[in-house]
C-alpha cells in the first residue's frame, strides 16, 4: 500500500537528512504507529506519501505507483484516496461542521444527492449528528477532531494519515478519537498515525515503527510506546532491570529486527502486488459508482411516485 524504497530526504543541503535510507512497507489494512522524538522524521514521511515533498534519493510507492512518476495533474486523485488528520484539526473556521465535511465532497464534484446522504452519515459515524450546524469555534477540541476525521474519511480513502491527532486533547477525549481511527481501520482503511501519546500506543498494541534521527530503529508488531530491549535466550543476555521486565513481560518471538521485516515484505518482483493494488482501487471506484447509481435510482422512484 505504502512503500519507502531506500528513501532519503534532505530539506537543505548540508543539513542532516530528515529521513535516511528508509526501507519500509505498510500493507493494506494495517494500523501503524510512528513514534520517535521530535524531529525524527515522522511528519516528513507523511508529507512524502501525500507528494507534498519528494525524496532526495530513493522511491516512494503508494498503491503500487512510484510517486515521482505521477504527473502533477494526477496528484489530486492521489490525495483523494488519502485522508489526512492533523493535531490542530485545520477546519475551515467560517464553515459549519456539516459544511466542512460537505466541502471535501464538493471539491471533487460529488453529485448533490450523494452529498446529502453522505454528510449526515459521516456526522452520525463520529457521533455529531446533532451538531452539524455548529461552527468550529462552537465545538470542543475533541468534537472538532471528529469533524476533521469525518472530512478525511468521507471519500472512503484507502489510507488515512493522522499526524498527532490526539496531541491537543485530554486523555479521555483522545481515547474516543483513537477508537474512531480503530473503527475506520476495521472498515478496511490503512491507518498510519504519528504520535507522542504513550497511552494510545499501549492501549492499541498495533505495529510500532520507531524513528531516531530519520532512521527506523524498531519495527514491532503489537508493540508499546517504550521499546523493550530484545532478549537473547540462547546467550542468556537478559537485561539487568528486572523491575522493567516484570512491568513489560518480554516476548522474544514478538520482536523483529527491522531488517527482517524488510526482507519479508520486499519481494524482488512486486509487479503482481502492484497490479493487485490497482485492481483494489478500481474495485473501490466501481463500488462508489454503483452506490451513486443506486442512489439516483432511488431518487427517480421517488419522483415517479409524485
Ligand atoms: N520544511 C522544512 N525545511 C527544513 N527542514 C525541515 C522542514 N521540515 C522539517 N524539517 C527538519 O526535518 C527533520 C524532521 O522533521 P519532521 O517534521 O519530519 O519531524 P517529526 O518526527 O514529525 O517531529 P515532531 O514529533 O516534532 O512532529 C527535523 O530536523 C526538521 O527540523
Ligand atoms: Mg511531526
Amino acid at each position: 500500500m505504502i512503500r519507502f524504497d531506500n528513501v532519503t530526504k534532505t530539506y537543505m543541503r548540508g543539513q542532516h537528512p530528515a529521513v535516511e535510507n528508509l526501507d519500509i512497507e505498510f500493507t493494506r489494512g494495517e494500523f501503524v504507529f510512528l513514534v520517535g522524538a521530535s524531529g525524527s522524521g515522522k511528519s516528513t514521511m507523511m508529507r512524502m506519501v501525500l507528494k507534498e515533498t519528494g525524496p532526495t534519493r530513493g522511491t516512494v510507492y503508494v498503491a503500487g505507483k512510484d510517486l515521482s512518476r505521477i504527473p502533477s495533474w494526477k496528484v489530486p486523485a492521489l490525495r483523494r484516496d488519502i485522508g489526512m488528520v492533523f493535531q490542530d484539526f485545520r477546519l475551515l473556521p467560517s464553515k459549519t461542521a456539516y459544511q466542512n465535511i460537505e466541502f471535501a465532497l464538493a471539491v471533487i464534484g460529488t453529485p448533490r444527492k450523494v452529498v446529502r446522504r453522505l454528510v449526515p452519515e459521516m456526522l452520525e459515524m463520529v457521533g455529531l449528528e446533532d451538531k452539524g450546524k455548529r461552527l468550529p469555534h462552537e465545538l470542543s477540541g475533541g468534537e472538532q477532531q471528529r469533524v476533521a476525521i469525518a472530512r478525511a474519511y468521507v471519500n472512503r480513502p484507502s489510507i488515512l494519515l493522522a499526524d498527532e491527532p490526539t496531541g491537543n486533547l485530554d486523555p479521555s477525549t483522545a481515547e474516543g478519537i483513537l477508537d474512531l481511527l480503530g473503527e475506520i481501520n476495521e472498515r478496511g482503511t490503512t491507518v498510519v498515525m504519528a504520535t507522542h501519546d504513550h497511552s494510545a500506543v499501549d492501549r492499541m498494541r498495533r505495529r510500532v515503527v520507531e524513528m531516531v534521527g530519520g532512521q527506523v530503529v524498531r519495527d514491532q508488531e503489537g508493540g508499546r510506546y517504550e521499546s523493550e530491549t530484545p532478549v537473547s535466550v540462547i546467550s542468556g543476555n537478559l537485561p539487568d532491570d528486572s523491575a522493567h521486565r516484570e512491568e513489560h513481560p518480554l516476548d522474544a518471538a514478538e520482536y523483529r529486527e527491522p531488517a527482517e521485516r524488510t526482507e519479508r515484505t520486499e519481494p524482488e518482483d512486486d509487479s503482481a502486488a502492484d497490479v493487485l493494488e490497482e485492481e483494489l482501487i478500481d474495485e473501490r471506484d466501481a463500488r462508489l459508482e454503483r452506490d451513486e447509481a443506486a442512489f439516483d435510482e432511488e431518487d427517480e422512484d421517488e419522483e415517479d411516485r409524485r
